[in-house]
């Protein structure tokens, strides 16, 4: 389900062998350090993130008529054969986070309804239930917000809000267990005009690092041919991960994408969803 040879390229480029790497790491503001747990500033800094943390406003639960069958804090599922490859991705982009420093990462796909969302979903899930890793997971797609429904919780406001500064980072996100920030929005198509505005989205994203310390900062983006806000975003990513509908989406569709991220990011992989282990599925996308 899981193409990550992009990834694997890219990791092994960082290692020296392949050519170099466009971006540079985030400077050193932003950069997570997994500093030795020794000493006494390493200790006070541990600290402060965790007070930061426990300071986020638990996700409310949606009545249950919305969410018959979810608990409160419950995290997503899928069928162990599909965790298994957001466990193996989830590995890699760890990877990824420690070794090159990229810590925000976005997930989109072609055209909409390929999957993007809840590849993003279960991703965050998977990571979630590692207990030493922090995520922090934002909606991005403003016309078609979906995570608040995925995690059966409510957003709290529009995303833009946070970006602008109008509402605070900590009275916007919303905690789902100990170690996943939900950064959910109403929708809010009007609010393309502040994605594109690139201090704004910079300084939250500084921020967000700076205060919560997360490993990874996973952005849900609408898709890439049919949305001038994902194109926009793309040079606050790291990476990003392509969501391609297994039965529907065509190379020519990969390759477009490809295209668009040229010396905006990195391609970190191709994640074949829906159908993904059909022949004619994998055939269509070569
Ligand atoms: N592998 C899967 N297994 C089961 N359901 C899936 C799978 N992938 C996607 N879906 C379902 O398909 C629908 C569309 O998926 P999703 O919302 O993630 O697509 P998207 O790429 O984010 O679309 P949009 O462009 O509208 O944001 C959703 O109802 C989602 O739950
Ligand atoms: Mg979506």
């Amino acid at each position: 389900m899981v193409d990550t040879r992009r990834l694997e390229q890219l990791m092994r480029a960082s290692q020296g062998e392949g050519r170099a790497l466009r971006r540079a790491p985030r400077p050193a503001a932003g950069a997570i350090i997994r500093a030795p747990a020794h000493g006494a500033r390493s200790n006070a800094r541990a600290e402060e993130v965790h007070h930061a943390w426990s300071l986020l406003s638990p996700a409310a639960p949606l009545p249950p008529a919305d969410a018959p069958r979810r608990r409160r804090d419950a995290l997503i599922l899928p069928p162990p054969e599909v965790s298994a490859s957001f466990d193996l991705l989830r590995v890699q982009l760890l990877q990824a986070s420690r070794t090159r420093g990229w810590h925000v990462m976005g997930v989109t796909a072609p055209s909409p309804g390929c999957g993007a969302s809840f590849v993003t979903a279960c991703l965050s899930s998977s990571l979630a239930r590692l207990d030493n890793v922090r995520t922090i997971v934002l909606d991005m797609d403003l016309t078609r917000p979906t995570l608040a429904q995925a995690f059966s919780t409510a957003a709290p406001g529009v995303i833009t809000d946070m970006f602008d500064g109008h509402v605070p980072v900590e009275g916007h996100l919303r905690r789902l267990g100990e170690n996943l920030a939900l950064g959910l929005t109403l929708p809010c198509p009007e609010g393309g005009g502040t994605m594109s505005q690139s201090n704004a989205i910079a300084e939250t994203l500084v921020e967000l690092e700076q205060d919560y310390h997360p490993d990874l900062i996973l952005c849900d983006l609408p898709p890439l041919l049919t949305s001038d806000t994902a194109l926009a975003l793309l040079p606050h990513l790291a990476g990003v991960l392509i969501v391609a509908d297994g039965t529907r989406t065509q190379a020519s569709d990969l390759q477009e994408c490809e295209r668009l991220l040229q010396d905006r990011t990195q391609l970190l992989g191709v994640v074949l969803n829906k159908g993904s282990d059909t022949d004619a599925g994998r055939r269509r996308l070569r």
